[in-house]
């Protein structure tokens, strides 16, 4: 593996490659000292084009718990708002020696594109493009699956993907890049998915999709029990242009799609409540939803640590091994 662009097209092998190492990454940091010397010398750029707050600085601890030296480039106020290009961006980075682009940006592909632009030598981890792909959140969220409700202990040793859990991604599908790298991320290891959405929030061409789509929580929790429930954020801050209205109040997008107390006792018996945050309390979750047991949400945050470590530490140590 050189880049992690996305996770259509990764084969079950490398997905479940770096859910193992993930496991390992994150038995160390139950030590005393977390720090491995795994990347010293290595330099990993954090590049931002978008605000983000929890996979930035979740990037920047992995890589620092793997002692590689981390720069954090953020977009704003740098000459990128000046119109520098993403190519000018690169080179600079590349002139700086760079050994791992972390890149996110509200423009789909740019990943792919910093990637094979030609300008860059190093490797390119997608830390969300546009509405396209966001693959360390979807295998966060697999290893999360993993360990909560696959029979073992979470560290997979007999190769085992998520074959026969049934996950259900509710809300905002047609902006949210997790739900696309979840989807193809679950499929390739066994899971089943089910897309639980308005028809205004899927996006167009979904046919081809290896989705069941319902447009009602309710009727997705009908078919068939649920292990795990993904509740999207509801990404107002894309629905702007032709003052489109996606659904037709928040209280009615609350009463069908909304995770409250009464649906997830409607999950199956261990069945687990997931969102990547940020939340929108009181939309597409109720507090007692969020802060329940069954909730993982919190836990999905000191996974990612170790997903990313485990995606920088194959990217950047395995190359020297090959
Ligand atoms: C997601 C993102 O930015 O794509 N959040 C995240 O990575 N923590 C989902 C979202 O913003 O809704």
């Amino acid at each position: 593996m050189k880049h992690l662009l996305g996770t259509k097209g990764m084969t079950r092998e490398d997905a479940v490659l770096i859910l193992d190492t993930a496991a390992q990454m994150a038995a160390t940091q139950d030590r005393e000292i977390r720090k491995l010397p795994t990347l010293r010398g290595k330099t990993v750029v954090n590049l931002f084009f978008e605000d983000s707050t929890r996979t930035r600085i979740s990037f920047e601890a992995a890589a620092k718990r793997l002692s590689a030296d981390v720069i954090n480039f953020s977009a704003k106020g740098s000459s990128v708002s000046k119109g520098e290009s993403l190519k000018d961006t690169a080179l600079t980075l590349q002139a700086m020696g760079a050994d791992a682009v972390v890149v996110r940006h509200w423009a789909s592909g740019a990943a792919y594109q910093l990637a094979h632009g030609g300008w860059l030598h190093g490797s390119v981890l997608n830390a969300g493009d546009g509405t396209h792909e966001h693959p360390t959140q979807a295998l966060l969220d697999a290893f999360t699956m993993r360990k909560h409700l696959m029979n073992t202990d979470g560290t997979g040793v007999d190769g085992k993907g998520l074959d026969g859990l049934r996950v259900a991604i509710v809300g905002d599908v047609l902006h949210s890049r997790v739900a696309r790298s979840n989807m193809h991320l679950l499929t390739t290891l066994g899971a089943s998915v089910a897309l639980v959405a308005p028809p205004t929030l899927l996006p167009v061409g979904m046919d081809s999709w290896p989705v069941d789509v319902f447009h009602g929580l309710d009727d997705a929790l009908d078919a068939q029990p649920i292990d795990a429930v993904m509740m999207l954020r509801v990404q107002r801050e894309r629905m702007t242009g032709g003052g489109a209205s996606f659904f037709p109040s928040p209280a009615e997008y609350t009463r069908m799609f909304g995770l409250d107390g009464q649906r997830m006792a409607r999950l199956a018996d261990n069945g687990i409540v997931m969102h990547p945050g940020p939340m929108n309390r009181g939309l597409e979750i109720s507090a007692e939803a969020a802060d329940s047991p069954r909730s993982v949400i919190v836990e999905q945050v000191a996974n990612g640590v170790a997903v990313r470590m485990a995606s920088l530490y194959l990217l950047l140590a395995g190359e020297e091994q090959s």
